[in-house]
């Protein structure tokens, strides 16, 4: 079946099978492989993307519920003066390691500062909490959230 949605403010189509997920028609049809696939079981939250405007587990979504809607993945937070504040935060905080759960993390963190400029650590720590590292023990993580929150 085709689908039609917005992808980081560009209209794509795709062909895409009826269990489809939206995280394996970004990485497999659209080219977009920054949205990881780590569990494809909606627990490590590496697949994080934007659905207009909510944050969804991407492997959770089926592609056809996305037709017709607004996609916004970490290939889209950087604008055109360069990375988004909050991939910059990170890269500078170095609260990056193998970076498999980055760009979710990345995506998330971007939700969070949109809905509320100024979280608490109590606060980051709740919405982060869908996002799973296994790497960096969170400190840098929380480093590079305070960075970007605190260039709001
Ligand atoms: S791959 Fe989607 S939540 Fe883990
Ligand atoms: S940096 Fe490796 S899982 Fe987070």
């Amino acid at each position: 079946m085709k689908i039609r949605l917005t992808i980081n403010g560009e209209l794509r189509e795709a062909d895409v099978w009826a269990g489809e997920s939206l995280l394996a028609a970004l990485r497999d049809t659209l080219e977009l492989p920054g949205s990881k696939n780590a569990c494809e079981q909606g627990e490590c939250g590496s697949c994080s993307v934007l659905l207009d405007g909510d944050l969804v587990c991407a492997c959770l979504v089926m592609a056809a519920q996305a037709d017709g809607h607004e996609v916004t993945t970490v290939e889209g937070l950087r604008g055109d003066d360069g990375l988004h504040r909050v991939q910059q935060a990170f890269v500078e905080a170095g609260a990056v390691q193998c970076g498999f759960c980055t760009p979710g993390l990345v995506v998330a963190t971007a939700a969070l500062l949109e809905r509320n400029p100024s979280p608490s650590d109590d606060v980051i720590r709740e919405q982060l909490s869908g996002n799973l590292c296994r790497c960096t023990g969170y400190a840098k993580i929380f480093d590079a959230v305070r960075l970007a929150a605190a260039r709001t």
